[in-house]
């Protein structure tokens, strides 16, 4: 099975704060990942290391065997990422979004931006202003925007944030069928219950450590559901 996300040893340290320590990682393709842990306890620090956009104070990230560094981050044309509110053009339509970024990609042509559209459902909307969009529909165009290039792997830092149950259900099953489809999927959220039917795997970080890991039908052994597991790992620790 071809590993296409590996973190080794990995550490970040905001001064004298240690945000992440000995966080080791290792997802292979078409998994969806599950990256849980309280408020505070080092997930988008992760995230940010895997992509870039923060740099480990120890340890790797590395991206279908390459690592990523300052001077080398090649490998991150594979990496598709969501991870904020994501910023588009309001005066522009969510298609005009579209066609604007897929200007920087040479092999995605405006077929490819309605087939994305469609993924996400928002082919009605599509022509519609995004000023005048809801939250749920800016999400749907962000996660549009980071599937656009094909991406191997898929980065989401609460994704279903601010979505309504509907919303959550649909950007669910939109995972899950990329999934199936061999992209991998690193998600971090809150939503235990969803991440209970979705994720094959999940880690469990308090403190930017990893306390639990495991395939979930296997952590959730002896176990009432996710929530129940989550609760008592983290008060363990
Ligand atoms: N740039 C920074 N400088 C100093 N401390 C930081 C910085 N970024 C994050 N931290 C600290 O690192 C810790 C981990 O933060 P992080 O944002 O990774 O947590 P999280 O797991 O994503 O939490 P949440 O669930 O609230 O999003 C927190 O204590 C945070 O205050
Ligand atoms: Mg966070």
């Amino acid at each position: 099975m071809t590993v296409v996300l590996q973190t080794r040893h990995l550490r970040k340290q905001f001064g004298d704060f240690v945000a992440v320590e000995h966080v080791d990682l290792s997802i292979s393709e078409g998994e969806l990942f599950g990256f849980l842990g309280p408020n505070g306890a080092g997930k988008t620090t992760t995230i940010g290391m895997i992509l870039g956009l923060l740099h480990p104070s120890a340890g790797r990230v590395e991206i279908l065997g390459e690592e990523i560094t300052p001077e080398h981050t090649d490998a991150l044309r594979h990496v598709g990422a969501l991870v904020s509110t994501p910023g588009f053009v309001p005066y522009l339509s969510g298609r005009e979004n579209l066609h604007l970024l897929a200007r920087l990609y040479p092999d995605v042509d405006r077929g490819r931006v309605e087939e994305v559209l469609k993924l996400v459902a928002l082919q009605e909307a599509a022509a519609r202003k995004v000023r005048g969009y809801s939250t749920g529909m800016k999400q749907r165009l962000g996660l549009a925007a980071a599937i656009l290039h094909r991406p191997r792997l898929l980065v989401l830092d609460e994704p279903t944030n601010g979505l309504d149950p509907i919303g959550m259900k649909e950007i669910r099953e939109m995972l899950r069928t990329l999934a199936d489809e061999g992209v991998t999927i690193f998600l971090s959220s809150h939503l235990l219950h969803e991440v209970e039917q979705i994720c094959d795997r999940v880690a469990i970080l308090d403190r930017g450590r990893i306390l639990a890991e495991g395939e979930v039908s296997h952590l959730l052994q002896g176990k009432r559901d996710l929530e129940a597991l989550f609760m008592a790992v983290v008060a363990q620790s």
